[in-house]
């Protein structure tokens, strides 16, 4: 396989902790190089032969650990994987540390992918290790790689990012809403509207972290308000709260919700769902999601091939 980026090692053996640092130039290199990865999917590549990925899985997944895994094998390399911490010596009596993990686990992969329910653990994952650390959700922190793969969906139905306007939904903690906010700050003319209910509202280390980086944002109470000008939704279940939130229909989205909405309106969710996406949504052309998934495997297949400096 041949990628034909000629910027070669600009994201060579860096880390992917978070979006807030990305350049429109590193993002949309990430989308290039997805987009070739698409024809790779069936062609035995061996790009990555010889390289291992680790999985380090702190908290459950479904997506975000087996379309790095599928990404890893698509691409000719192997996986090793810690699917929860329930297996390794950070979860018994020992309760090894962050930082003596991570000074191990480097002597067994090339690249590392972390999930953790604590804030900032994948940047401690990363000070303690010589390879690439990917954060695959710390906390109610971040979440980059699933960003990436929202906007990468976003643009390749839209063909653009710049002048977007987009309603998040829910709990604005959930930290891919996060990544998100940063990413899109690298756009021109993005509008962003957030409608959540009071205690679930954006954070004030967030909000202060999206004024910094000038992003565009507006909190609104309802959302007809805004449908008629929006190009996307972004929907998220409630991990806190659900019941409260669940049980009242402002925060949830069906095809009565979009019914005074643009005909190309694209509704993102980043699964798994509870009841607050209808499934009455699904066989329409707004539903995105499950392009997400697909997408997912792109973007993480072209982020493994940039950070091993193979693209
Ligand atoms: N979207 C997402 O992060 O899904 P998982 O929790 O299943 O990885």
């Amino acid at each position: 396989m041949s990628i034909s980026i000629f910027e070669e090692g600009i994201l060579e053996g860096k880390d992917m902790l978070s979006t807030k640092n990305l350049t429109r130039h590193e993002i949309e290199l990430i989308f290039n190089v997805a987009r070739q990865m698409k024809s790779e999917l069936t062609n035995n590549c061996d790009l990555l032969r010889h390289k291992i990925l680790l999985t380090f899985f702190f908290e459950p997944s479904t997506r975000t650990r087996l379309s790095f895994e599928t990404a890893m094998q698509r691409l000719g390399g192997s996986v090793i994987s810690v699917p929860t911490a329930a297996v390794s010596r950070s979860n018994d009596q020992i309760a090894e540390t962050i930082e003596n993990t991570a000074r191990t686990i480097q002597s067994y992969a090339d690249v590392v992918v972390v999930r953790h329910l604590v804030d900032g653990s994948s940047a401690r994952f990363a000070e303690h290790c010589d390879i690439p650390v990917i954060n695959a959700g710390d906390g109610d922190n971040e979440h980059p790689t699933q960003a990436l793969l929202d906007m990468y969906t976003i643009m390749e139905e839209r063909g653009s990012l710049d002048g977007l306007k987009i309603l998040m939904i829910g709990d604005m903690k959930f930290r891919a809403k996060h990544s998100l906010g940063y990413a899109l700050s690298k756009y021109n003319d993005v509008q962003v509207y957030l409608l959540s209910p009071e205690n679930l509202r954006l954070p004030i280390r967030e909000r202060e972290e999206f004024d910094r980086l000038g992003l565009r944002y507006e909190e609104i109470t309802k959302v007809e308000d805004v449908i008629s000008e929006l190009n996307a939704i972004y929907i998220h279940p409630t991990g806190r709260a659900r019941s409260e939130v669940s049980q009242d229909d402002t925060y949830r989205v069906s095809l009565n919700t979009i019914k005074n909405a643009e005909k190309d309106i694209l509704v993102l969710h980043p699964l798994p769902r509870f009841d607050e996406l209808s499934t009455n949504i699904d066989s329409t052309p707004h539903a995105k999601y499950f392009d997400q998934v697909f997408n997912g495997v792109l973007i993480r297949m072209a982020l493994l091939a940039l950070l091993l400096g193979k693209a």
